[in-house]
């Protein structure tokens, strides 16, 4: 969800209420993704690189994920929509943890649709603690060495329970990745509108879809057309 920042400057506003207007594109993109059927919808919306912007700043985006979940949880439970949080909670307020949690909790019997807040994320750091984890099982002797594959490894990731995503995508122009689910993503689709977050439209997010469901996925083998040896 790039370019809140932007979007504020020109404007000649500060830069938390370009934050401010970025939540109301969540709440349309979170609808929208209920109308078109997505399963899963992944937001990242606080990286663990973000701490080290000015302190109001990240108390707003602290500040706005703790609004978000108080406002919207009831009607996100009433549409059946399991919340799951990703990222390190080590770092995250006694207050927000504890919200969190509860969300989840609340949630986790839903079974229409999943909202994932990647939150203080960073898929590197994300990697690290599942490797911890599973370092952890096999010094307690649950598991050998030997038997950590992808999808065993996947288990200890944040997004245990999650497919991997289809479609990845940036708002505002910048073509890169920046740390956002590198495991899961090695096969997903991308796409990169101009668009600055806070404008992100209904519409917009139908362009992408639409320009995905042309992308021919080959995970890397070859056309079925092709595939005659
Ligand atoms: C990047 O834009 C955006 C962020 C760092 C925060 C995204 C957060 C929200 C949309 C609100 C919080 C969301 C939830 C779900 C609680 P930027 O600030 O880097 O913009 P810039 O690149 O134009 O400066």
């Amino acid at each position: 969800m790039d370019g809140n920042g932007r979007w504020a400057g020109r404007r000649g506003l500060p830069r938390t209420l370009g934050h401010r207007q970025g939540i109301e594109a969540v709440r349309r993109t979170v609808r929208h993704a209920g109308a078109r059927g997505i399963a899963v919808l992944t937001l990242f919306a606080f990286s663990r690189e973000n701490w080290n912007r000015p302190q109001a700043e990240v108390n707003e985006l602290m500040s706005l994920l703790r609004r978000y979940i108080s406002a919207d949880l009831d009607e996100l439970d009433e549409n059946n929509v399991r919340i799951t949080v990703i990222g390190g909670r080590a770092d995250l307020s006694e207050e927000l943890t504890r919200l969190i949690d509860d969300a989840e909790a609340r949630t986790r019997q839903n079974d229409g649709r999943d909202l994932v807040l990647a939150f203080n994320y960073g898929g590197r750091d994300e990697i690290v603690r599942a490797v911890q984890r599973a370092a952890a099982a096999a010094a307690r002797g649950e598991i050998a060495p030997d038997e950590l594959d992808e999808e065993t490894f996947s288990r200890y990731l944040d997004t245990a329970a999650l497919p991997d995503p289809d479609l990845v995508i940036r708002t505002s122009g910048e073509l890169r990745i920046s740390n956002f689910l590198l495991w899961q993503s090695a096969y997903a689709e991308y796409a990169f509108p101009k668009t600055l977050w806070p404008d992100f439209s209904e519409a917009m997010f139908d362009e992408a879809l639409a320009d995905y469901a042309t992308r021919q996925r080959r995970f890397g083998a070859v056309p079925v057309s092709l595939a005659k040896p």
